[in-house]
């Protein structure tokens, strides 16, 4: 009996870390899978505003339908919440835009690599921006980051400037991104998966007339026809899958910054980095040199780095 009473505590412990331990091995897997249906999409269709919009129509429609039939039980939310989400939808429209028009013209790896930098855009917006100070080791920390960046981004045999711009204003939204999700979050009823439901639908409202003035229906249609010449029926699988795995990524994400703080969470993130750059730099057969792969190497370590002094 004894046992039993003081074994009660250990087994909803050891059930914690197991559910974060599928929330993460879901997140990666699912990323993985978005990030190389959304490369083929590009590679055949190069219209990330289009395919951007699309992952959030997808999102929402299936939050939609899991509302309606009671799949998930909706939110309560009032005009102060959509008020607050308002800022993290334009951060989160920015920050997707522009990772998509990003690997629209660069490899996936090379995205992600400037990506796995998004410690840095932390501490300085951080630092800068909120006037936050940090202990020197975080400083410290921060120059294989960005010394790795640096160079993978000058070592890189298909360097492009919107590339590594977008991979670098991706990186600046999702930071904000971050500090205002977690003021939205706290304390309030909303889960993170109706959190996240909620960004995709007020993003999709923003990025609409947007997508529409950059690509519009014309550009789009006439590229549609020569995608489905060149990949077949297929191609609208791919589309389907992208913004599918798209939605199912980032709702795990946020599910699982429901339990963890944002520091674990922007760990998990930048390992989750590493398996998409190794799987599309195999699935892609994207070209690397050694040295471009070291300076992806000291800005994962530096991250490794940065998540120690942090957390201490
Ligand atoms: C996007 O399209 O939003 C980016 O691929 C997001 O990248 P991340 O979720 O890996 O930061």
């Amino acid at each position: 009996e004894r046992s039993g009473v003081e074994g009660a505590g250990a087994p909803s412990e050891a059930a914690k870390k197991v559910k974060i331990g599928i929330y993460f091995a879901t997140w990666w897997a699912l990323n993985v899978v978005f990030n190389i249906y959304n490369k083929k999409v590009l590679n055949a269709y190069p219209y990330p505003w289009l395919t951007s919009t699309l992952s959030l129509a997808c999102g929402s429609l299936m939050m939609l339908i899991s509302w309606a039939t009671r799949i998930a039980e909706p939110p309560k939310t009032d005009p102060e919440f959509w008020k607050t989400l308002f800022p993290v939808a334009v951060a989160h429209t920015i920050g997707h835009v522009a990772a998509t028009v990003s690997m629209s013209k660069v490899a996936v790896s090379f995205t992600h690599i400037i990506k796995s930098g998004e410690p840095a855009f932390s501490v300085l917006v951080s630092r800068f921006i909120l006037g936050e100070t940090f202990p020197v080791p975080v400083y410290l920390s921060l120059l294989p980051i960005i010394g790795g960046c640096a160079l993978a981004a000058v070592t890189e045999l298909n360097f492009n400037m919107i590339g590594f711009m977008g991979a670098m204003i991706s990186n600046l939204a999702f930071v904000f991104r971050n500090i205002f999700s977690k003021k939205g979050m706290k304390g309030k009823s909303v889960s993170g998966m109706n959190y996240y439901a909620c960004l995709s639908m007020l993003s999709l409202l923003i990025l609409t007339p947007f997508a529409i003035a950059v690509e519009g229906p014309q550009m789009w249609a006439a590229g549609y026809q020569t995608a489905l010449s060149q990949i077949g029926p297929q191609f609208i699988w791919w589309v389907a899958a992208q913004s599918i795995f798209y939605h199912l990524y980032n709702q795990v994400s946020y599910m699982s910054l429901d339990e963890i703080s944002p520091l674990t969470f922007s760990i998990g993130n930048t390992m989750k980095r590493i398996s998409v750059i190794v799987s599309s730099i195999i699935i892609f057969h994207t070209p690397v040199q050694p040295i471009n792969a070291l300076g992806a190497a000291i800005a994962i370590l530096g991250t490794f780095l940065y998540s120690q002094v942090f957390s201490t």
